[in-house]
């Protein structure tokens, strides 16, 4: 099939190329002519595991092409994506749709014969609705369809996510739409991958409620962590408890210092603004919202504390600062808040991350960016892990404790344990997990 992507964002770029190694004809669209270029040239605008050769292939098997001309790409598409931006509207918190609708008079001038819009951008519950209303009016007399089609890539393993899914969402009103979205999916349809057909509407909103829930499932072990700070017991153990209840289910019950990235915080924020316009408001998300965002500033509090008091005057060595690992994003990470939290309190602080760095220093200033984890705790009094890089997981904690001038290591992925911690010479302080001599381990 021929598909067109419009936006060579995360997903768009991820999503075409994807396609493209099915064995459809994609083409990529993007108004940023630097970034057309870049990826002519095979150079990635974004950090993701396995992309660069992904595209290489495909490109090179003729499957795969990028331009920034949108009609030589829509005009002959028997699909067309619409993958742009959605960010979150200065002000009120709705999704911002201005590329989404302006995409959809790009398409409506341009389609020739029966073409699918689809909507792979996460849009808020009507959206929909409204693109086929801008294509009907800009061109009266188009063949079309638009349909919705969320995607579930997490970032760091997004290709993997779009191969093997759990299951395809489509949001369509006719079988002729439903038919050529089954056959674009036909080699993950052949693996017996569940696809829920449903309205456009359901689909939507199957997005955001897939996306609030799981920052629901985070907020409270977040919470529950707090609590067995409180009363001396192991978060870790709680979560491997409930977790083998197959009603709950073992993933996302991690704590650590609150979610970030592109999505949860921005999702959660737009489908509260969905519900509160509905007169129907989603209380449990607003208050996840809310207690992730504090989460982010205790983390500093627990910092101070594992530093005695007082971070002032202090070397501070930050390990980790992206998001989650495997990505070189930045956006909504807990670093953003923890790092100017602590320089604002005196401490200087040294930093490494394995791929964010770059995106790191246009946000964090006045800080000594090092080329590896050593580099960065020597000086330092203590070392904070913010983000559970491989690399970081199995450091040698003797040699930290003799290089770290306080032996302080406070880790807020929970990625070492207490005792081998303790056994090494460290002051080890985590998330939810008693210290060793407190309580089993
Ligand atoms: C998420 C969804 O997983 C994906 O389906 C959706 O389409 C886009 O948003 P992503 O933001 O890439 O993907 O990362 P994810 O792995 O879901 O992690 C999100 C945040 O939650 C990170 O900050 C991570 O550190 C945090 N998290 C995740 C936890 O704190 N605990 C967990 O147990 C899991």
């Amino acid at each position: 099939m021929r598909v067109a992507m419009i936006g060579t964002g995360y997903v768009g770029l991820v999503s075409g190329a994807c396609f493209a190694d099915f064995g459809h004809e994609v083409t990529c669209i993007d108004k940023d002519a630097a970034k057309i270029e870049a990826l002519k040239a095979g150079r990635m605008p974004i950090y993701e595991p396995g992309l660069e050769d992904l595209v290489e292939t495909n490109v090179s098997q003729g499957r795969l092409s990028f331009t920034t001309d949108a009609a030589s790409g829509i005009r002959d598409a028997d699909i067309v994506f619409i993958a742009v931006g959605t960010p979150t509207r200065r002000g009120d918190g709705h999704a911002d749709l201005t590329y989404v609708y302006a995409a959809a008079e790009e398409i409506a001038g341009l389609i020739r014969d029966y073409t699918i819009i689809v909507t792979k951008s996460t849009v808020p519950v009507g959206t929909g609705d409204e693109v086929e209303a801008i294509i009907k009016k800009t061109n009266p007399d188009a063949d079309f369809d638009v349909a919705s089609n969320p995607e579930f890539l997490r970032e760091g393993a997004a290709i993997g996510d779009f191969k093997r899914p759990d299951r395809i969402i489509v949001g369509a009103h006719t079988e002729r739409a439903v038919a050529a979205l089954r056959e674009l999916y036909r080699p993950l349809y052949l693996n017996e991958t569940p696809m829920v057909v449903t309205d456009r509407r359901t689909a939507e909103l199957i997005k955001y409620a897939a996306n609030a829930f799981l920052a629901v499932k985070i907020g409270f072990i977040n919470e529950i962590s707090d609590l067995c700070d409180a009363v001396g017991a192991n978060v870790q153990q709680v979560a491997h408890g409930i977790g083998l209840d197959k009603r709950i289910g073992s993933k996302f019950l991690h704590a650590g210092p609150g979610y970030g990235g592109s999505c949860f915080p921005k999702d959660t924020l737009a489908l509260s603004k969905t519900a509160h316009q509905a007169n129907s408001p989603v209380t449990i998300v607003d208050t996840v919202v809310e207690a992730n965002r504090r989460r982010k500033e205790t983390m500093v509090d627990r910092i101070v504390n594992a530093a005695g008091g007082s971070v002032a005057g202090k070397q501070i060595a930050v390990l980790g600062l992206t998001f989650k690992p495997n990505t070189d994003d930045m956006r909504e990470a807990p670093s953003l808040i923890i790092v100017p939290a602590l320089q604002q309190m005196g401490a200087s602080i040294r930093a490494f991350d394995p791929e964010g760095m770059e995106e790191a220093q246009k946000l964090l200033t006045a800080v000594t960016y090092c080329d590896n984890a050593w580099a960065c705790m020597e000086g330092a009094v203590m070392a904070v892990i913010l983000t559970e890089w491989d690399q970081f997981r199995a450091l040698d904690l003797e040699r930290m404790a003799a290089t770290l001038k306080d032996r302080v290591l406070v880790d807020l992925r929970n990625i070492y344990s207490p005792q081998e911690a303790d056994d090494s010479g460290l002051s080890y302080h985590s998330i939810g997990r008693p210290s060793p001599g407190k309580a089993a381990d």
